[in-house]
């Protein structure tokens, strides 16, 4: 249940360019009290959310992203090898949604969707990395979700959580080391009740039991990872997590013993997004300042499956 040792890091890739795909629509902690048994008070406090962008398709949300980052990038479509799509909310069943944004980007490389919903980011980035390893040049990976088309939007539990949105940056392969210093990804799923959705059914999700879980899944997961390089968690810059509750990241940061001000928090803006929480929250960081080449940014992510995962970098290699 465990990743392996990192020993064996082939050739490197650095983060060149970055873009969001966020649907127009914005719905505020406001907007739902207006038909829902809730409040703004009530979804603050307990997830820090105000407000989340609602609708679009996972392709349409991807594309936007995925333009924005080839720009970002200064690269053309036919440079891209492979299409990396995490999505747990894929827009068919058959075929992978990254079928719909390689076409309409104009990717001539290979196209595939990869599903390990919340943690999806980072498990892409894992393998795109490997990739890389192996001999790709330049990959597009973007996490892109539309958790409103498979929640509940009239049961309040889930529909003041969750939010639509993509997220997605090019790794370009480089002469040095590149910026992925270690990984940690692991599953186990025999907790696979705690969080699902069946073909054409709602998500359900036991929030109580997820949330004892995932404070613990994060920081152990983080802790693999930082203990595989020896890096301490005082030497991170950047803590990057899945955006799933604002209570979460507070606890999951103050056990690793990382300061307020390293944390990077987006949930009051997008809500959960899934696979997108994480590349949201780090292009967000990236626009903003707050993330310069050669910081230490640690991703973790935790969320169905249960599945998780952290990936530690030194940004830009
Ligand atoms: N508005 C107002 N009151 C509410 C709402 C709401 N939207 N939802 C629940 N309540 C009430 C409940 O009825 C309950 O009332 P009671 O005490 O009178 O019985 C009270 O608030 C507390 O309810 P809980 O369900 O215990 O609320 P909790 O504090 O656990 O918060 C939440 C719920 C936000 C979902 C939390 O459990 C959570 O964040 N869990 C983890 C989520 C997560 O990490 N998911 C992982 C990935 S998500 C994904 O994959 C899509």
């Amino acid at each position: 249940m465990t990743s392996s040792d990192n020993k064996h890091l082939g050739a490197g890739a650095v983060t060149t360019g970055w873009g969001v795909g966020l649907p127009p629509t914005i719905v505020t902690n406001a907007d739902l009290e207006a038909r829902l048994d809730t409040s703004d008070e009530w979804i603050t406090e307990r997830t820090g959310i105000k407000q989340r962008h609602i609708g679009g398709t996972t392709a349409e949300l991807a594309i936007m992203a995925g333009k924005e980052a080839l720009e970002s990038a200064g690269l053309l479509p036919e440079d891209i090898d492979i299409l990396l799509l995490a999505t747990t909310t894929p827009d068919e069943r058959v075929p992978g949604t990254s079928a719909t944004v390689q076409n309409a980007l104009g990717i001539t490389g290979g196209a595939f969707d990869l599903n390990a919903a919340c943690s999806g980011f980072v498990y892409s980035l894992v393998v795109a990395h490997g990739l890389i390893g192996i001999g790709a040049k330049r990959i597009l990976l973007i996490g892109s979700e539309t958790l409103s088309s498979i929640t509940n939007m009239d049961e309040r539990t889930l529909a003041v959580v969750i939010g639509d949105g993509a997220a997605g940056i090019v790794l370009e392969a480089t002469e040095g080391p590149g910026e992925l210093l270690s990984w940690d990804l692991g599953a186990d799923g025999s907790l696979k009740h705690l969080l699902y959705c069946d073909h054409g059914g709602y998500l359900f999700m036991d929030g109580k039991e997820v949330f004892r879980r995932a404070v613990r899944i994060i920081v152990n997961s983080a802790q693999n990872a930082l203990n595989k390089v020896g890096i301490r968690s005082e030497d991170i810059d950047l803590f990057v997590p899945h955006q799933a509750n604002a209570r979460i990241v507070e606890a999951a940061r103050e056990r690793l013993g990382i300061s307020p001000e390293k944390a990077m928090v987006t949930i009051d803006r997008y809500g959960n997004t899934s696979s997108s929480s994480i590349p949201l929250a780090l292009v967000a960081a990236i626009q903003e300042g707050k993330l310069k080449k050669g910081d230490i940014v640690l991703l973790s992510g935790f969320g169905a499956g249960m599945t998780w995962g952290s990936a530690l970098l030194r940004f830009g290699g």
